[in-house]
């Protein structure tokens, strides 16, 4: 089965961290799941006085990112990103798991992992989609939130949002996009008679499900499959290729420029497919 990373030819990132081991790394001997971890290494790192001369410069070109998951209910995607996070060679760190739903099952699992979670209720707002995210932007900007990861969280956000945070602005998508947006991509993709289905991790732009590109992976649709038995083999493809897409992302080697997702990983001898370096 193989992934495919969107990689258009090579770039040099500018201003992310690389992923390689050094001296940045004395930090994630700690555990980095404790809570108040990353709290204090910024304290250390970031307000407002360095330890010593050139702290700054070193801490800056070190952090992790710190990311808030979206989640609207299960929770299984932000499960597959919390376990990644362990390694402490993951370059991003989930600081706070955000839901639209009081009753999302996926926050007593971010409680449970000590995450810090918050609650936006769609309901309060009524109509006003720009009320609530407005919330959701003060929360985000309460955690110094660096990269939003979006997991099955079930809101349209408007252009006013998603320009905010343009580039660091991810969706998981269960097909192979740009096929299949919307809602029902399981039965849609039975009902079509495809051959072959999967999931997509792309970079969100105002229109829904149309961003680039990042991470794709792809089966075969088997006889006799039906959506939920589809839809479960799709979920253990999107619990491999988030973490990977986000570890891309959150170390620079994939980002988005000029609304085209850019690569510096290598491509692959064999053709149009490669496997996502830095694993
Ligand atoms: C996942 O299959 C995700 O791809 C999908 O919702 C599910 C959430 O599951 N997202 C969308 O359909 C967004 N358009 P999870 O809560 O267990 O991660």
């Amino acid at each position: 089965m193989a992934v495919s990373i969107a990689a258009i030819g090579p770039l040099h990132s500018h201003g992310f961290p690389s992923t390689e081991a050094g001296p940045k790394r004395t930090a994630t001997y700690v555990n980095r799941s404790a809570p108040g971890f990353l709290e204090f290494a910024h304290a250390l790192f970031e307000e407002p006085a360095p330890a010593f001369p050139g702290m700054h410069w070193f801490a800056a070109g070190a952090r992790m990112k710190r990311v808030a998951v979206l989640i609207s209910g299960r929770g299984s995607n932000l499960g597959a990103l919390i376990e990644a996070g362990k390694d402490r060679s993951y370059p991003a760190a989930i600081v706070l798991v955000l839901s639209n739903r009081p009753d999302a099952a996926g926050l007593a699992r971010a409680r449970a992992e000590g995450i810090a979670t918050a609650v936006v209720d769609h309901t309060r707002f009524g109509k006003d989609r720009e009320a609530f995210e407005r919330a959701l932007q003060a929360e985000l900007e309460r955690h110094r939130i660096d990269i939003v990861c979006l997991a099955g969280f079930m809101r349209l956000l408007t252009p006013w949002f998603v320009r905010r945070w343009e580039g660091r602005l991810i969706n998981i998508h269960p097909a192979l996009l740009p096929a299949f947006k919307g809602l029902n991509t399981h039965e849609r993709a039975l009902a079509a008679g495809v051959k072959v289905h999967g999931a997509t991790v792309h970079f969100v732009v105002p229109d829904m499900d149309s961003g680039p590109i990042i991470a794709q992976e792809s089966l075969a649709i088997r006889d006799g499959d039906d959506a939920s038995s589809l839809a479960a083999r799709v979920l253990e493809l999107e619990h491999r290729i988030y973490p990977k897409a986000l570890k891309l992302v959150a170390s620079g080697h994939i980002e988005m420029v000029d609304g085209e997702c850019r690569s510096d990983l290598e491509r692959d001898a064999s053709g149009e497919l490669i496997l996502p370096k830095g694993n």
